[in-house]
């Protein structure tokens, strides 16, 4: 998680649980203690950018797509979605939660 910038956001990157430990609730519990990190920090607004097969784990917590856009990897700091075994035909979609 990021800092605050000054206009109240705060970027949650990198939310992950291994593969064999998912479906019992651990990405619920991360993503809300996120959360609670996020307001603790004084923050207004998590912003979350993310492949588009996750908009709808988001959506659980309210976070609303506000943007989406083709995968290119040349901004993606090298990061290429086919080490998760995903082509990457998949969007990008930045979603928000206001807090
Ligand atoms: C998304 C992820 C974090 C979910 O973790 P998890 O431990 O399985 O999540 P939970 O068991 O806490 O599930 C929480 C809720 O989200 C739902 N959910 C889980 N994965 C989902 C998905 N991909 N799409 C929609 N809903 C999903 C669950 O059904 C559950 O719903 P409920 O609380 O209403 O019953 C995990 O699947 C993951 O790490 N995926 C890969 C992430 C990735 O590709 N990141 C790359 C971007 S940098």
């Amino acid at each position: 998680m990021s800092d605050v910038a000054q206009d109240g956001t705060i970027e949650l990157t990198n939310v992950f649980t291994l593969s064999e430990a998912r479906g019992k609730g651990l990405g619920r519990q991360v993503v809300e203690e996120a959360i609670e990190v996020a307001k603790e920090k004084g923050a207004k607004r998590i912003i979350i950018d993310n492949y588009s097969y996750l908009e709808d784990f988001y959506k659980k917590f309210n976070f609303k797509k506000i943007d989406e856009f083709e995968f290119d990897p040349k901004f993606s700091e090298g990061f290429d979605p086919r080490i998760l075994g995903r082509e990457s035909d998949h969007n990008i979609v930045l979603m928000e939660l206001n807090l």
